[in-house]
């Protein structure tokens, strides 16, 4: 069996897609990668490194000849393609971002097409911009994303269609929401409020947040991403139409909601706002909710977590592992 790669292996997905996948198929399979060297300490969340029973090599996706030369190593077979610089921070440096999102994304591809190998892309609700359908947006719909973040995840999806079509390269990938996990940091995404607010509110009791109370985003909890992107790699090929950037759901959620749903667990949580007039101008861009049902039709996409069953296992979860002191926030 061939192996597979995962570059941006250290981030908010590859400290989880990394285990998942050691597990699914066997350690010895399995690549790590990232432009940043691997941490051994344990997490802040108490888990193991993310691929501490992985082999990890340094990539920057940037540099072609690196990437050929793991693939080349290890006979790697599939790609999964995360390294990426994310919303917020791409709003800041859009030179930089345009090098490592769209730089990164054709040098794996490049490596595809002549090593044969599939590759996973991650696409995002920020695909999306002002002019789409911003309730049940459809699978096929207008795309003109207003951030530099969008325009590359809307390039990535054709990058990946062109490569499929003209080359053959198995590429296949998803329009991934805002996603919540426990085990390592968000990456700068407009989204990250989302994580955030569970380990202030277990912390502090507290939390400020960068977006309006009534901003209602798409958001999944963790397993379930990793579990689609999984999924979706393993599908009958013959049954994907949509194969490059497939809408997938689980919650529709405000700020507000969240919240609530939190202090129902942890009596005398609070939140008050701080609006950061960037990310709440990208937020306001993006869809409310998704229409999935093209994943759900052709890879038989179903998640299962919502809002509460979510909530449940962050805060046990968080408050298991993190070992966080559970004492007002200093003033
Ligand atoms: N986290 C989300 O909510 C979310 C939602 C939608 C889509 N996505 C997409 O999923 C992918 C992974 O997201 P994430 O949340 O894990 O991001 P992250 O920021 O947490 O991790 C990205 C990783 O890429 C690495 N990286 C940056 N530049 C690199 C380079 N030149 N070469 C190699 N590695 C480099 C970083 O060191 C980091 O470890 C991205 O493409 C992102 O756009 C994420």
């Amino acid at each position: 069996m061939r192996r597979t790669l995962v570059t941006g292996a250290l981030g908010q997905i590859g400290t989880e897609l990394v285990p998942a996948l050691c597990e699914r198929y066997a350690a010895d399979l399995v690549i790590a990668s990232d432009v940043r060297m691997r941490q051994m300490p344990p997490s802040e969340a108490g888990q193991p490194c993310s691929s501490a029973s992985c082999q990890f090599e340094y990539i920057d996706c940037t540099q072609p000849h690196q990437i050929l030369e793991v693939v080349r190593r290890y006979d790697i077979g599939m790609v999964y393609h995360l390294a990426a610089l994310l919303s917020a921070v791409a709003e800041e440096r859009p030179q930089i971002t345009w090098g490592v999102n769209m730089g990164g994304l054709w040098n794996v591809l490049e490596t595809a097409r002549q090593y044969g190998c599939a590759v996973f892309f991650p696409s995002s609700i920020g695909a999306f911009g002002p002019s789409t359908p911003r309730d049940d947006t459809p699978q096929t719909t207008i795309q003109r994303p207003t951030t530099m973040y969008g325009v590359t995840k809307v390039a990535g999806e054709l990058l990946c269609d062109y490569y499929a079509s003209r080359f053959s390269v198995d590429t296949r990938g998803l329009r991934l929401p805002g996603l919540i996990s426990y085990t390592a940091p968000p990456g700068g995404g407009t989204t990250d409020y989302a994580v955030e607010i569970f380990r202030q509110a277990i912390k502090y009791r507290h939390y400020t947040c960068f977006l309006r109370g009534d901003t209602q985003l798409d958001m999944m909890y963790m397993p379930d991403a990793i579990r689609a992107m999984c999924e979706l790699m393993e599908a009958d090929g013959d049954r994907l139409s949509n194969r490059n950037a497939f809408n997938i759901s689980a919650m529709s959620i405000t700020p507000d909601e969240l919240a609530s749903a939190i202090a129902a667990r942890l009596p005398g949580f609070e939140i008050d706002y701080d609006i950061d007039p960037s990310r709440q101008a990208i937020a306001d861009s993006w869809p409310r909710s998704i229409d999935d049902s093209a994943a759900r039709t052709e890879w038989g996409w179903k998640p299962a977590f919502d809002l509460n069953a979510m909530c449940d296992d962050m805060i046990e979860k968080l408050s298991t592992h993190a070992r966080l002191p559970k004492t007002r926030r200093p003033e």
